[in-house]
């Protein structure tokens, strides 16, 4: 992990970080941690929170739904970052993102934020907000947007820590015929990339697109993955028409958003998008390294 010093930019005030426990939440968290950038977290299981965060981040119980508690959360914060998950399908009117969001930028009317920051998605969201989860993600950029606060949209594109997902008993396998390149990004790389923001002021008011060092397809990145980490190698595809069907049937609304997510992913045909700038981590994790890593960890 990068230790950074702290620097006279770093505030005593903490950030306050909304989905701290997920799995690109927690590197922003430890990385913060590492800058010597107080923490405090809106979680909703405390204990678990604890478990997973360890001590020395602050807690403070609550759903992002509730703006009385993202109120007390934020109140003496200096910044807001959101790496909020909407699991509720893709309505805004029902999303823990925007719902998380317009709380956020509510409690910041009562005080003083030197920033606030999002995860969004890579590409140029205008174009494809008529798709569900993109829309999402469209209306939080131009809810930062429209703030008058200083902030960041963060842009990433496919992180190596997706590929674990694509794996069930033992069989590696993608949704659909995914054809576009994906320049994968380690959590930990992008992770710096938030934190530097914030500590150095650099990238306010503007979206970010942040990119890893190789672009693959996923069938190649999770061929790399198969072949490091499973004793199983080799990648299946599951056809889509299937992947609704088995949802249908089955009456699985996670199964359903896999679908919709997939087709979603192979109608986006760039990365990037021109109103965002493009930024690669120094010294990133290359795909075959990150597989090794996790390896190493997993024998820890
Ligand atoms: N995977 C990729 O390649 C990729 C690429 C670009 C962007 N993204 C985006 O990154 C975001 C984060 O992804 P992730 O994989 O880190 O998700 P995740 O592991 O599911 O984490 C989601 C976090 O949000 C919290 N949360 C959800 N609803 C909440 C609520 N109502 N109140 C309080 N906390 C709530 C969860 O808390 P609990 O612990 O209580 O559940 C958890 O900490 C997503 O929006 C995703 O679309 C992902």
């Amino acid at each position: 992990m990068a230790i950074m010093t702290k620097t006279a930019s770093t505030p005593d005030r903490p950030v306050l970080v909304l989905g701290a426990t997920g799995t690109l939440g927690l590197p922003v968290v430890r990385e913060f941690g590492a800058a010597g950038v107080p923490v405090r977290a809106l979680v909703r299981d405390t204990d678990r929170a604890a478990a997973i965060l360890g001590p020395q981040v602050e807690r403070v119980p609550g759903d992002v739904r509730d703006p009385d508690a993202v109120r007390t959360a934020l109140a003496g914060c200096a910044g807001a970052y959101l790496s909020l998950r909407s699991t509720e399908g893709f309505e805004p009117a029902d999303s823990a993102e925007l719902i998380g969001l317009r709380n956020v930028l509510g409690a910041a009317r009562h005080q003083t934020l030197d920033w606030i920051a999002c995860i969004s998605g890579a590409g140029d969201l205008a174009r494809y907000a008529h798709l569900p989860p993109l829309r999402i993600k469209y209306q939080m950029e131009q809810l930062l947007r429209n703030s008058g606060l200083p902030y960041t949209v963060f842009k990433p594109t496919h992180f190596m820590e997706s590929l674990p997902l694509f794996v069930r008993q033992g069989r590696a396998s993608i949704p659909g015929r995914q054809r576009r390149l994906y320049h994968y990004l380690a959590a930990r790389d992008y992770a710096r990339i938030v934190v530097q923001s914030f500590v150095r002021r650099e990238h306010i008011d503007s979206k970010l697109t942040v990119l890893g060092p190789a672009a693959y397809t996923m069938r190649q990145a999770l061929e790399i993955y198969a072949d490091i980490c499973l004793p199983r190698k080799g990648v299946g595809q599951v056809p889509l028409p299937l992947l609704r069907l088995l949802g249908t049937i089955g009456g699985d609304p996670q199964l359903r958003m896999v679908h919709t997510l997939f087709k979603t992913f192979a109608q986006v045909d760039s990365e990037t998008d021109d109103g965002a700038e493009v930024i690669v981590p120094e010294a990133p994790l290359r795909l075959e390294d990150w597989c090794r890593l996790q390896l190493t960890t997993a024998a820890a």
